[in-house]
């Protein structure tokens, strides 16, 4: 994630609809596809974004980074369109109850799009960070630019040229091994022994 951005240099067209491309081909259960994407360029849409999701004042050094990004793309996921596709008689789920779902397959698919997003920048040599938009803004945030109120914002996608930045102190939690998170036939804690697996393959 990139945090900080070179306000001059804008994305291109040609490469934010390669950003969008991708994320719209992100999978989704039942290919129902439920999620949209609003996209900010210009700088009195970015602003009112940044006005309506953030305390007014004078801006820390996280959100000074951030306004500097030329594009802004807020994905949002759309629960009743994966309810009303598994009511459809393929599937069969008419009494759109939602202890059927494990998870939120809404979310998650909108998530996966987002890292789409996130790694298409990359192939394109951007820098990008995914950030929530607090609860108490979303409103204001619906309100602002028009969206229906069955669109919840998962989160957004900040996009531009990277510039030098304050790496997030997170990363100071180091990354989780493969030992620890890893779990090979078995669930193991960590610190229990692992099979050989190389003896297991008759190596
Ligand atoms: C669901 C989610 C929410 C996040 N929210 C924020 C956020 O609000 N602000 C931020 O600066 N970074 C946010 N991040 C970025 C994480 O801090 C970052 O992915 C993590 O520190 C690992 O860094 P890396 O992605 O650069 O490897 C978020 C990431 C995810 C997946």
């Amino acid at each position: 994630m990139v945090r900080a951005y070179d306000p001059q240099r804008c994305v291109p067209p040609d490469v934010r609809d390669r950003l969008l491309d991708n994320a719209l081909h992100a999978p989704s259960a039942g290919f129902s596809q439920g999620w949209g994407f609003l996209v900010l360029e210009s700088a009195v849409d970015r602003q009112l974004f940044w006005t309506v999701t953030t305390e007014a004042g004078e801006a820390d050094s996280w959100l000074t980074g951030m306004i500097a990004a030329p594009l802004l793309i807020v994905c949002f996921s759309n629960k009743s369109a994966y309810l009303d596709r598994y009511a459809e008689p393929d599937k069969g789920w008419t009494d759109r109850d939602e202890s059927r779902w494990p998870v939120p397959y809404w979310d998650i698919d909108t998530g996966m799009a987002a890292l789409l997003i996130l790694q298409t920048a990359v192939d394109e040599s951007l820098g990008a960070c995914f950030f929530g938009v607090p609860p108490d803004y979303i409103p204001a945030l619906r309100a602002a630019f028009g969206v229906p109120d069955d669109f919840v914002p998962i989160g957004a996608i900040s996009i531009g040229y990277r510039i030098e930045d304050r790496k997030s102190p997170s990363l100071r939690r180091g990354r989780r091994g493969a030992g620890e998170v890893v779990h090979h036939g078995r669930w193991r804690a960590v610190g229990d022994p692992q099979p050989n697996r190389a003896a297991k393959l008759g190596n």
